[in-house]
């Protein structure tokens, strides 16, 4: 038997229609008022506060126990539900039109005095916030976001629950997949110097399960990648990973598109309104500067490379002799931005790489730019048109090889748009990139490396110049973008043995160790590999949007920081030599 009364409702949940019960709340004490003769106290759980009323008049006893009460106290109450006084209503809160008039109160647990406020609008550091993330997980807004995230995995589930898909868990400690990133390994005990690998992703073991029949898979999975962080990465995140067989690209675009809808209408009651745009890479970087374009807000860049080829400025001949482009986007409006502020943003692009900034005012009937003395009025007069510069707008320009000119004039158009506030509050602008490069050429390794995974079926009509010019092969890789941020992504699948070897081998990796890393998955594509594509989904950056917080720390519940620690139980951390010497390994 319990030694305290349980609740009956919680601090959430009594409304007028109350008035009169007998209730138990119990909870913690979220603030404590005594205006001598009366105690009120707000008492806190996760389904909202309600606020009590301790006086000696009602009940002599519980009024002495709750002079002693002190915030995050954990309590007991019952107690009347009655009308607030008129006037003293609070219409901010859903109980706010009741008290409970305390007659019975136990005190459950002491706390003491906690490092931060436990509510939303607190100023302190993250890193304070981390170490006592039991605290911080208390507060409104984090049990906000936490919900959100159980509301997604259970429409999630239903989803594709309902569309055939069966969710199988695959392991955790495996052998090493390619996703690009470095692994976490784990020191096998039993194999002296051999190591399993967390996965990167489940990529090898879904596509496995494809040969194995299972047709329609998904998981909602954990993945480690040990690589630098941001707001945006997290070393362990989870994905909703899915695969599918006998499917081409539509299929599963379709797929994640009916997910989407149901996410953002079940949890948000949000209409989106699918099918979501597409775009080709090379589309996405020439017009936004980006693989992943932010489409809330206009400022697209363009190309003007013809324009100036043969300009007498050789910064920009020479650059697109060389196969690079002359490209910008117009600012409305700020033709008077001064010396100072363009310098300031000469000295951001130069610090991303770029040689310089080329800018341009255009006023009534004339454009001066910074390279007058350079290009003659004329071509200055078409650069202007071409960005769709008006009288009173900035032109803004930058030359040098295709892919960083155009993230660089990337970097800068988010950097005016949030200048300038021109990303609206409240649009969600869904939109798919399609038709990567395979491949790109690693300078550091000296080899191409695969641009999304080396699983990725290369498009039909580009398979010749894998032998050829395999910079130039487009993949049938596809991510889904949200405001600015990849939120999915995923292929259509190489299923075919021998073209997996020759990917292998167009990514350096010869026939030994290609057996040595892969051979299960070759050999498993001998004995009958339906044809496959699936999509990952990143579910904390979806949750971070859908919650409106700016880090995915905000929507994990134990996250690490930016350098990777966890601060509450302090790992990593060191371990005993005794379990070294078991793992056969030496410390340094
Ligand atoms: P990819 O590497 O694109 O694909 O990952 C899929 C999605 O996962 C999210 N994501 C991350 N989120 C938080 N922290 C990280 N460190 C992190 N890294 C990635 C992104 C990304 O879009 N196996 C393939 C999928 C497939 O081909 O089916 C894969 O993992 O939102």
């Amino acid at each position: 038997m319990s030694s305290y009364k349980k609740r009956t409702h919680t601090c959430g949940e009594l409304r007028k229609e109350q008035i009169g019960q007998t209730v138990t709340l119990t909870g913690w004490v979220d603030v404590r008022r005594d205006l001598g003769g009366v105690v009120f106290i707000d008492l806190r759980d996760r389904y909202g506060k309600t606020q009590v009323v301790f006086a000696p008049q009602h009940a002599q006893h519980a009024y002495e126990i709750a002079q002693a009460l002190r915030s995050e106290f954990v309590i007991s109450v019952t107690g009347k539900v009655e009308h607030r006084p008129e006037g003293t209503e609070n219409a901010d809160i859903p109980t706010g039109d009741v008290d409970v008039v305390g007659s019975e109160l136990t005190i459950l647990n002491k706390a003491e005095t906690p490092p931060f406020p436990i509510e939303d609008s607190i100023d302190v550091s993250e890193d304070l916030r981390l170490r006592y993330r039991y605290l911080d997980l208390r507060r409104p807004m984090m049990q906000q976001n936490l919900m959100m995230r159980h509301r997604a995995y259970q429409i999630t589930r239903a989803y594709y629950d309902r569309n055939g898909f069966i969710e199988v868990e695959t392991p955790v400690l495996m052998k090493s997949t390619p996703e690009g990133a470095r692994d976490f390994l784990v020191p096998s005990r039993m194999h002296r110097g051999k190591f399993y690998a967390l996965p990167q992703s489940p990529q090898t073991y879904k596509q496995i399960l494809m040969v194995s029949g299972y047709d329609r898979y998904f998981q909602i999975v954990k993945c480690f990648r040990d690589e630098d962080l941001r707001a945006d990465r997290q070393p362990e995140f989870t994905q909703i990973d899915v695969e599918m067989s006998f499917v081409d690209e539509n299929d599963v675009l379709l797929m994640t598109e009916g997910l989407i809808r149901d996410l953002w209408k079940k949890a948000l009651d949000i209409e989106t309104a699918p099918p979501f745009p597409r775009m080709t890479y090379k589309e996405a970087m020439e017009k936004y500067g980006s693989d992943k374009p932010d489409t809330r807000f206009g400022l697209e860049i363009a190309d003007c490379s013809d324009i100036v080829a043969s300009s007498g400025f050789k910064v920009f001949s020479e650059t697109i002799k060389k196969g690079g482009v002359v490209a910008g986007f117009s600012i409305p409006g700020l033709a008077g931005y001064t010396r100072n502020q363009l310098d300031g943003l000469t000295d951001m692009v130069k610090s991303l790489g770029a040689g310089g900034l080329v800018y341009l005012r255009a006023n009534d009937g004339k454009v001066e730019s910074s390279v007058d003395k350079f290009v003659n009025p004329e071509d200055v007069k078409a650069l202007a048109g071409r960005i769709g510069a008006k009288p009173g707008d900035l032109g803004l320009f930058i030359s040098g090889p295709w892919q960083k000119a155009l993230t660089i004039l990337g970097t800068l158009r988010l950097e005016m748009a949030n200048r300038l506030n021109l990303i609206p509050d409240g649009a969600w602008k869904f939109l798919w990139v399609t038709d990567f490069p395979l491949l790109e050429y690693s300078e550091e390794e000296k080899r191409y490396v695969a641009v999304h995974h080396p699983f990725t079926a290369p498009n039909p009509e580009d398979v010749l110049l894998l032998d050829t010019d395999p910079a130039k092969a487009r993949a049938r890789a596809y991510d889904l973008v949200l405001n600015g941020n990849e939120i999915a992504g995923g292929s259509i699948r190489i299923f075919s043995s021998e073209l997996q070897s020759k990917l292998f081998g167009l990514l350096g990796i010869g026939p030994e160790e290609a057996k040595q890393k892969f051979g299960f998955m070759l050999d498993a594509f001998k004995y009958g590999a339906p044809p496959h594509g699936g999509i990952a989904y990143g579910l904390d950056r979806m949750i971070m949007l859908m919650t409106g917080m700016k880090s995915i720390r905000d929507v994990i519940a134990f996250p690490k920081t930016s350098s990777g620690m966890s601060l509450m139980d302090d790992s990593p951390s060191g371990v005993d030599e005794k379990q070294l010497r078991e793992l056969s390994i030496k410390s340094v």
